[in-house]
C-alpha cells in the first residue's frame, strides 16, 4: 500500500538526521584510490574484459567523480524549484514551510558536499576527468518546464538515490569508506525529500486540469530523454578521461563497446534505476490512468 506522508513527521526525522559536510570530508579523512568508489552494479567496469584491473579501477573511479558532478548539478535545479515552491503558500501551514525551506537546505549542503568531495577527487587523482556542462545552463533547461514536470523528475531522482544505497552500497564491503559515507549520508537526507516531493507532486496535481497533467508527464519523459543526452556525451568524455588517467588507448571495437557498455550503466543508474522503484511507481499511478503504459515503454528504453 502507497504510505500517506505528513511535513511535521518528515520535519522531525529530518532534524534528527542533520550531518555537518565537515564531518564526512576533510582532515583525515581522505579518499581511498586503491579502492572502488562506485558499486559494480552502477560502474559495470568489469564487464570492460578487455581493460585490466588497474585500468577498471580507475574507470570506476572515473564513474564515481561523474557521480559527484551529476549530483550536484541535480542538487542545483533542486534549491530554486523548492523554494519557488514553499514560497507559493508561505502563510499556510508552519511545519510545510519549514520542512520545506530545510529540505533546500539541506540539498545546498549537498552541493557543498559533492564540490568537496570533487576538490579530493580532482587532488587525488592526477589528470582532470571531463564533464558535461555547464552546470547552470542544464539546471536552467530543465527548471523550463512545468513545476508538476519538474517535480516528477526530482521525485524520480530522489527515490533512485535510495535504490542505489539499499541494493548496491550498503552491503558493498570492497568501496572506499569516504565514498561510501557520501553515499549513505546522502541516502539518510534523501529519504526524507522523496517523502516531501511526494507531497509536492501530490498538491500540484490537485491543482492541475487533466490537460495540464498530460503535457506534464510529457515535459518529464522529454527531461528524462534530455538527461540521457547528456550521459551519452558523458560516457565519451569518460573513455577520454580514462585515455589521459592511464595512458591507454582504445581501438575501435573496443570504444563501441566501452560506449554501448557505460551508456547502459549511466541510463540504470541515472535513469533506469528509478524506474524500478514501487514507491515511485505508486505514486505515478495517481498522477494518471495513461502511466502505466508510459512506465512500461520508458523502462523498455532505460532500465
Ligand atoms: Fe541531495
Ligand atoms: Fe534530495
Amino acid at each position: 500500500m502507497q504510505p500517506s506522508y505528513d511535513y511535521q513527521q518528515v520535519l522531525n526525522n529530518s532534524e534528527r538526521v542533520n550531518w555537518r559536510v565537515e564531518d564526512i570530508i576533510g582532515g583525515s579523512k581522505r579518499l581511498d584510490f586503491d579502492r572502488p568508489f562506485m558499486p559494480e552494479s552502477l560502474a559495470r567496469v568489469r564487464t570492460l574484459s578487455f581493460l585490466n584491473p588497474n585500468e577498471q579501477l580507475v574507470m570506476n573511479q572515473i564513474r564515481g567523480h561523474g557521480y559527484l558532478y551529476l549530483f550536484s548539478v541535480v542538487e542545483e535545479f533542486i534549491v530554486p524549484f523548492v523554494l519557488d515552491h514553499a514560497r507559493s503558500r508561505l502563510n499556510g501551514n508552519d511545519a510545510r514551510t519549514r520542512a520545506l525551506l530545510h529540505f533546500a537546505d539541506e540539498e545546498a549542503k549537498h552541493i557543498q558536499l559533492f564540490n568537496r568531495f570533487r576538490e579530493e577527487f580532482d587532488a587525488g587523482f592526477g589528470t582532470p576527468c571531463g564533464a558535461i556542462g555547464p552546470g547552470d545552463a542544464i539546471a536552467g533547461a530543465v527548471l523550463n518546464h512545468s513545476p508538476l514536470a519538474v517535480a516528477l523528475v526530482i521525485l524520480h531522482i530522489e527515490w533512485l538515490t535510495q535504490t542505489h544505497f539499499l541494493e548496491s552500497v550498503r552491503d558493498d564491503q570492497t568501496l572506499d569508506p569516504q565514498f561510501k559515507s557520501l553515499l549513505k549520508n546522502h541516502w539518510l537526507e534523501e529519504a526524507q525529500h522523496a517523502q516531501l516531493d511526494t507531497l509536492m507532486v501530490e498538491a500540484l496535481v490537485e491543482a492541475a486540469g487533466e490537460e495540464e497533467i498530460v503535457t506534464a508527464l510529457d515535459e518529464y519523459e522529454a527531461i528524462l530523454h534530455f538527461i540521457d543526452g547528456g550521459l551519452a556525451q558523458q560516457v565519451e568524455l569518460d573513455a577520454d578521461s580514462l585515455g589521459q588517467a592511464t595512458g591507454r588507448e582504445l581501438s575501435e571495437d573496443e570504444r563501441e563497446r566501452f560506449v554501448s557498455v557505460q551508456q547502459a550503466a549511466t541510463r540504470w543508474t541515472f535513469i533506469g534505476s528509478g524506474l524500478d522503484h514501487e514507491l515511485f511507481l505508486g505514486t505515478l499511478d495517481r498522477v494518471h490512468p495513461s502511466v502505466r503504459e508510459r512506465v512500461a515503454r520508458m523502462r523498455s528504453v532505460y532500465c
